[in-house]
Formats: C-alpha cells, structure tokens, sequence
C-alpha cells in the first residue's frame, strides 16, 4: 500500500522532471481528464446515480466479475427487468489502466488477499511458507487487477465438457460466445476466429527486442508463430492482451461503464452478499451488508451468483448448500447436499529461471517510468507491457501421455523481467520471503533479465477448500496440494529442461543470454542441474498462475462432483444459479478470465431463454 501511494504520486512528477518537456505535463493532464469518467464511476457516486433503489429486483446478481458484469450487461438490456449487481469492491482508479504496473495492484485494497493453507513440500521460499491466492475485490472483479493475458483454450478442452455431459458447451457452441464479446484490433489474427464489433478491447501491446528472439527460438526447435486464439494452439506467439488503445479494459470498462445509465440496472458497490435467502428450496433474495447496514433484497425470477472459484463455494456454503458433514461441524443447516468445494483445479508455475541479457527493454522501474509519457499520451510503449508479459507458447512435452497432437501440456510465458528487475514487486505479490530474495535475487537484482513461467496447464494434483467459520468475513480455508501426484512435477521439471534448451537458440545468442546458475536457496546440496535438484527448486519457487476453477463444477446428474448441471442450475434447488469459473469442470489450456466473460456471455442467453425473452 505504501509503495502504490508512492507511485501515484512519483510517476507524473519523475516522468515530467526526467523528460523536461512540457508536453508531457500537457498530456498527463489530459489522459487524466479523458478518465474522468473514471474517477466518477466510484461507490458513492453509483448509489447516487443509481435510478432504483428497491427492495425487490427480477434478477440479483452477486459479484461484478468477469462473468458477473457481462451479466448484468445482457440481462439488463431487457427493459422490463430490474437488475441488482452486488459488488463488495469498489470502483477503479486512474493507475488501474497502466498495463505496465500489473503486479502493483496485488497490493492494494483491490486484492482481497488470501492464503492458501500450509502444504509441506511446497512454497519453502515464500514469507511463512504460505502462498498469495490474490483475487480482486473491485467493481469488475479480478479483471482489474489480472495481468489482461487474453487466452480463450483448446478446443479439446470444451468438447471434454460436452462429452462429459453438459450439452452446449462444446467448442464450437462456445466459440460464438467468445466471438460476441470481442472487439478486436490485432494485427495479425487468423481470419475466422476473432469479431471487432463486440465490447471486450483485444489488442497488441508493447513488444521488445528480445520478445522476437523467443519467437525466433520456437521457429528454430521446430514452433510455428500461430494465432492461439484460434483452433490451433501449438506454436510461440505475441500475447493478445485485454486492452484498449494501451489502457487496461477491464470488463467494469468494457461491460459497465456503457450501460451505467440503464434505468432498470442498480449497482451497489460497497455491498457483501452473507447469504441467500430460501423459501424452502427455493432461492428469493439476498442478505448483505452494506455501510455497518444490514439489507435484503428480494428476487422475484433468479439469484445469479459470480462471486468467482474463492468466494461463490463460500457464499453457497454459508447460505446451506454444500457437503454435508461440514455444514454440520459449523451448524449450518443444510439446504441442499452437494460438493461444494470439492475438485478445485489450479494452475501452478516455477518464477525461479533468470536469464541475463545485454537489452536495454526489459521490465524495470525507471523503465516504467522513463516511458509513462508516451503511455499518457499515445498509449503505445512500454508501459503497454503487461507487467513484462509480452509472449506465450503451448507446447507438448516429452513426458506427455496424451496421444492428441494438438493438445499442449504446457505453456510458457514470456517475460521481459525477472524478479530482480521491479524493486521487489512483483517478488512482494508472490510472498518471496526476504531471506530468499536476499540469497537469489540480489546478485542480480537491477540486470536486464528475461524468464519464461512455465505453467503446468492440466494438473493431476486436485484441491479443495472449506469454511473456516460462519463468519461470511472470514477467508475460507484454502488447500492447493500441488504436485501431490508426482506426473505434475515430471511435466514440470521437462519444461524447464525445454526452456534452458530454447534459451540456448541462436536469437537469444545474439543477446549475450546467460543462464542464472546460481542454486536456489536449500538446494545446494543436490546435484545441480539433477531431477532432484528441480524438484527442490520447484518446491521453493512455485506459485499459482491464479486460475482457480471446479469448485461448483458443472457436470450431469450421474457425476457425484457436480453442483450446477448445464444450465448453470444448482442441484437440489430453484432460481437459482452459478456463472462464473467455479462451475468450470477442469483446469483449461488457457488463463481465465475470457473463459469466464464466455461463461457470462453464455449463462445471460441462457436465462433470457429460460424467461422466454431471447431474441
Ligand atoms: C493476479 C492475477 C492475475 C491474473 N492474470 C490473468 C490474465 O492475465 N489473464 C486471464 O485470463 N486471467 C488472469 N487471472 C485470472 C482471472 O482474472 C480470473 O480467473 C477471473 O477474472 C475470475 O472471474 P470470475 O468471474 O470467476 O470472478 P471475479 O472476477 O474474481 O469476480 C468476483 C467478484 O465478486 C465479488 N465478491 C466476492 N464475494 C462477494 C460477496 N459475498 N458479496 C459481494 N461481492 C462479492 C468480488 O469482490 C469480485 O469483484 C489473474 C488472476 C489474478 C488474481
Ligand atoms: C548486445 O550485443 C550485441 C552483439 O554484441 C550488440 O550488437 C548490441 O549493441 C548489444 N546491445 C546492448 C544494448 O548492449
Ligand atoms: C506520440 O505520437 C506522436 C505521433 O506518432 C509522436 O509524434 C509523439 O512523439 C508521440 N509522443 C510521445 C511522448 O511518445
């Protein structure tokens, strides 16, 4: 918190005074009054604003995230239905809409700041071996502080859903909704997959020298350069970012700030959903906070519930629906039995890999600063830079047991930056303890220096969280369990090995790359370099990639893991549902917050035509 004041303040000022040029004052000011809007679309001003104010809407939706705002959007394009968004997190700020300063907003208000629980063997780097599981708490949710990486999946993945039974949701039932949402600006794209009439800004962003050296790299061991966001996901590609002109468009920009006006639409920021409200089984309103405030709102047709993977399993909890034996330890009575929870996927990654190079383009904070002018301006530059995430490949690796081709087990991020490059942001988000900063990073700390993240796309090892009280302000318990089936860590430790090969591609030569062999701090009395050696690393310097999914995962009848069945319906109850990434059944090839907006877009059809109002 203490540094993200400072930066509001430094940047303008140290950008003015290094440039000495009057322009840039000139277009600080500007920039700020083209985001007036901005700074006007804040809590109290929304409530003011806000046409209705009832006490009984057709429609409550709980949580304004990536699947929760679009929602909202569609739903409230019905004239004749009254919509209520609940919002806990407030509205954003000017610095929101830097690409460049990502990492930064981890640590603010707008991160509701979880823990996952203690796991032995896992995160021995990190500050009280315990990991950050970030998660935004803002008016547009997680979108406001994610990285804006736009991945969609493999098509594989969707048709897996609809094998399993949820009828709808095959690839190319999806695409569609994938397509509805996108305002695409690329530059290069394959024709067929991408829409430029929809709301969400798909862009390029800033890219460096070294950025084509991995690109180049891929070509070399054998990668095509492809377009990922089409049905063909295997090769080294620039990233597509969720922008628009250089700015951060979270979907609050993209799907709220339109519509604000809507005379049928209530946003309340400020507001903590506590329960659902049940007339038996059936789902009529919502309990929340508001101002120290208690309230109930009353839905007359259907409770939505986006709260996202952490919180919709908790919301459901408290309000009685989940498994059993647990709602009973904490004398919740139970409304619907069901495994709420249960089967969470994730994402992991290894951030221990620095290369050091002779560019001058990779991530730093004078850098940021140095180039927050033409930002301010132009919106192009580095500071479109995705907190230094510039490339992604999908690869299929060695130990790969799926016969599909086209099916990757692995993505790498490219990042222009390590974690001695930011003044220990980006280390400070992901709990890097000091003492392993110190022995690691700081002999290094300031170089140009590249990584690539390899994150482990479809993990075997499955995780779970509960309640840890009935206290709905309570962060609920969180386990992880990494790498507890040891396939995880093989495929982990072969993309490692694949990424010091492609390190050694003569592009990368031209860039004086050299390889950080420095061992990892525990690890120095393993053979460096040995399988044993890696596993210690990837036990000290994993983290999560934050694509939480399956805790209301969406399945049939018969599937004893499911909570919503195809229609996003919870078992066991009416009017009420699940959108968001919790009712994703399993890990995807992909980062997931264009998943969600697809689940958003998706659900919203599926609710006008279950009221008979889709056009
Ligand atoms: C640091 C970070 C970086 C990421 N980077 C990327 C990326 O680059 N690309 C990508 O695709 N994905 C990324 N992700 C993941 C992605 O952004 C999320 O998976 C996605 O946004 C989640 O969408 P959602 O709709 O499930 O919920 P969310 O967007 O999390 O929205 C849930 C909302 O509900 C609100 N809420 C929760 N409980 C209550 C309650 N009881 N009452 C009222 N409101 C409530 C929350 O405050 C929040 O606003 C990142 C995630 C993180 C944490
Ligand atoms: C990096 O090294 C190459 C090759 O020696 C050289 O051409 C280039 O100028 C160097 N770049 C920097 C920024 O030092
Ligand atoms: C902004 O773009 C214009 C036109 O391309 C260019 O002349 C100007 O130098 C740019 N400003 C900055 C600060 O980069």
């Amino acid at each position: 918190m203490r540094l993200t004041g400072l930066l509001y303040l430094l940047i303008p000022i140290v950008s003015h005074h290094c440039s000495a040029s009057p322009g840039i004052l000139n277009g600080w000011l500007n920039t700020m009054k083209k985001f007036r809007d901005v700074f006007q679309f804040q809590d109290e001003w929304i409530s003011q604003q806000s046409k209705i104010s009832e006490d009984e809407y057709d429609f409550i939706i709980v949580g304004s995230g990536s699947a929760g705002s679009v929602i909202a959007n569609r739903l409230s394009e019905v004239s004749d239905w009254k919509v209520l968004l609940l919002e806990v997190g407030k509205g954003e700020n000017l610095f929101t809409s830097v690409p460049a300063l990502a990492p930064v907003f981890q640590l603010t208000h707008y991160n509701w700041n979880y823990l996952m629980e203690y796991q032995e063997n896992f995160a021995r780097g990190m500050e009280g071996r315990r990991l950050a599981w970030p998660r935004g708490r803002a008016l547009g949710g997680t979108s406001v502080i994610n990285y804006m990486i736009y991945t969609r999946g493999n098509p594989r993945d969707f048709d897996t859903w609809a094998i399993a039974g949820n009828p709808g949701w095959s690839y190319y039932e999806v695409l569609p909704y994938y397509l509805k949402s996108e305002r695409c600006r690329l530059q290069q794209f394959q024709e067929g997959f991408h829409n430029d009439q929809g709301l969400l800004g798909v862009e390029n962003i800033y890219h460096s020298n070294v950025l084509d050296a991995f690109i180049a790299g891929g070509e070399e061991l054998g990668y095509d350069q492809v377009d990922y966001n089409s049905d063909r996901q295997i090769g080294f590609s620039r990233i597509q970012a969720n922008v628009i002109k250089g700015r951060r468009n979270s979907v609050a920009k993209a799907f709220l700030h339109p519509i604000r006006d809507r005379p049928n639409l209530r946003i309340l920021t400020s507001a903590l959903a506590t329960k659902i409200i049940f007339a038996g089984n059936k789902a009529v309103g919502v309990e929340y906070t508001h101002n120290f405030l208690k309230f109930e709102a009353k839905a007359r047709k259907e409770v939505i519930v986006c709260a996202g993977a952490l919180a919709s399993p908790q919301l459901m909890m408290l309000s009685g629906i989940g498994p059993r034996a647990h709602l009973n330890d904490l004398n919740i009575p139970v409304i619907a039995d069901l495994p709420v929870g249960r089967n969470l996927h994730d994402h992991i990654t290894y951030v221990g890999l620095n290369f050091l190079v002779n560019s001058t383009q990779t991530m730093s904070l004078p850098n940021v600063i140095k180039y927050f002018g033409e930002w301010a301006i132009n919106g192009t530059g580095f500071d479109t830079s995705l907190g230094g995430v510039g490339g992604v490949a999908y690869i299929k690796t060695e130990v790969d047991e799926n016969p599909d081709p086209s099916y990757p087990d692995m993505e790498l991020l490219y990042v222009d930056g390590c974690l001695g490059s930011d003044a220990k942001i980006t280390a400070e988000t992901m709990r890097i303890s000091e003492d392993s900063y110190n022995r690691y990073w700081r002999k290094i700390e300031g170089k140009p220096c590249w990584t690539i993240f390899p994150m482990l796309v479809h993990p075997k090892s499955i995780g779970y969280m509960e309640l840890r009280s009935r206290n709905p302000t309570d962060h609920p318990k969180f386990y992880g369990n990494y790498l507890s089936d040891e396939r995880d860590l093989r495929t982990m430790i072969a993309a490692i090995r694949f990424i010091l090969t492609l390190a050694k591609t003569s592009k990368f030569k031209e860039y004086h790359t050299n390889f950080y062999d420095a061992p990892v701090p525990g690890c120095e009395y393993l053979t460096y370099d040995s399988d044993e050696y890696w596993q210690c690393a990837i036990e000290t310097f994993s983290i999560t990639l934050h694509h939480q999914v399956g805790t209301c995962k969406m399945g049939p009848n018969t599937d004893p893991e499911a909570v919503v069945n195809h229609n996003l319906q919870v078992y066991g109850v009416s009017n009420l549902r699940v959108a968001d990434t919790s009712v994703i059944p399993k890990a995807l090839t992909a980062h997931t917050n264009a998943p969600s907006i697809m689940v958003g877009e998706k659900a919203s059809d599926i609710i006008k035509a279950a009221w008979g109002r889709l056009q």
